[in-house]
């Protein structure tokens, strides 16, 4: 068909009218992006004129000083109602860089799914005893179903399919947002760093995690979609904060899959920037297949190929959340 003289659209997306969920504040649709037309070229130079990849001048982030003794961890969700936005992969891999410098970590794999444990070379159906037994069995304990995570400094606690039946029988419990807070206690006293792989949902599970936790970090794709369903989350964790849990902080929103030859990837940043000024992490993570590869292996991609652009991006990322905590983990 001849083209008709008609000036492709950069984006087929409308804007959708603020919708209301009962007492809830209004959840807003993206804007489409302005783009200047013609369309600019796809192809420049990613990080130009000495600024990070969210468009601000990077920070230096020191090497982190080693601690000298453990414990009074700082316990934090990775959340994203969204799915497939790194969530499992950065908990992973975040984890064994606080690991590298010198931190003991513990990952929670609260998703039944069981990502986590698979992506660290666990058989999630050969694991007896995983979170849902600490969590409804009152005799398991914590050191019952901790398991090494094959990386040194860092353990893990499991999970598999059995958790999604945890959702269900914990709403008939008394305290049942605080289920996990409550088993997890113990282990706050072990750790520097609790990471929690929270299960693409808003549902108790993800409320537990968030209950539990000081902190948030939310991993988000840079893709136009991904900026969708943000506004409900922060409408979460503000609840959260409001009836459950005053000490939750959102500790930064990272950009993954970010591809800096992309116009679309930039576009995407600069809006996340816009929305959630310094909370966005300066690091960001690229879009690269190794760690499809690591998670494979079953191992992170700082132990899988430690050199590589991916095992330093989770590095820069620790020694960022490092600096950011109020007490050094
Ligand atoms: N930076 C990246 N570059 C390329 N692929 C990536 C990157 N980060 C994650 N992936 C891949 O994307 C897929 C989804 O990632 P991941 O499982 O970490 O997301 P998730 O948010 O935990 O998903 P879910 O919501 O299903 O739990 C995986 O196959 C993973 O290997
Ligand atoms: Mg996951």
């Amino acid at each position: 068909m001849a083209d008709g003289g008609m000036a492709p659209e950069p984006h087929r997306i409308r804007p959708i009218d603020p919708r209301h969920h009962g007492d809830d504040p209004p959840v807003t649709e993206p804007l489409p992006f302005e783009r200047p037309a013609p369309a600019a070229p796809a192809e420049t130079a990613p990080d130009a004129g000495g600024l990070g990849p969210t468009g601000r001048p990077m920070p230096v982030l020191p090497e982190p000083a080693p601690v000298r003794s453990h414990g009074g961890a700082r316990v934090v969700a990775l959340c994203n109602q969204k799915g497939g936005v790194g969530k499992t992969t950065t908990t992973i891999n975040l984890g064994a860089a606080l690991a590298e410098y010198g931190r003991r970590v513990l990952l929670v794999d609260f998703d039944p799914q069981g990502s986590l444990s698979v992506g660290l070379g666990l058989n999630p159906h050969e694991t007896e005893l995983t979170v849902y037994n600490l969590l409804m069995e009152r005799d398991v304990t914590l050191a019952d179903v901790v398991v090494p995570s094959g990386v040194e400094g860092m353990d893990l606690l499991p999970s598999n399919i059995d958790l999604s039946a945890a959702e269900v029988q914990l709403v008939h419990e008394v305290a049942r947002e605080q289920t996990l807070q409550r088993v997890l206690a113990p282990a706050v006293a072990e750790y520097d760093v609790i990471l929690i792989d929270c299960q693409p949902s808003l549902g108790l599970l993800t409320v537990n995690a968030l209950t539990a936790s000081d902190g948030v970090i939310v991993p988000l794709e840079c893709e136009y979609f991904a900026l969708r369903g943000v506004a409900l989350l922060k409408t979460t964790i503000d609840k959260v904060c409001e009836r459950l849990n005053p000490r939750l902080q959102i500790d930064g929103v990272l950009g993954t899959m970010y591809d800096g030859r992309t116009l679309h990837s930039r576009e995407v940043m600069e809006r996340l920037v816009q929305a959630w000024g310094d909370t966005v992490f300066h690091t960001v993570i690229r879009r690269t297949v190794k760690f499809s590869d690591s998670t494979v292996a079953g191992e992170p991609i700082t132990t899988y190929a430690s050199s590589s652009a991916g095992a330093d991006s989770y590095r820069q990322l620790a020694r960022e959340v490092l600096a950011r905590w109020p007490h050094d983990a």
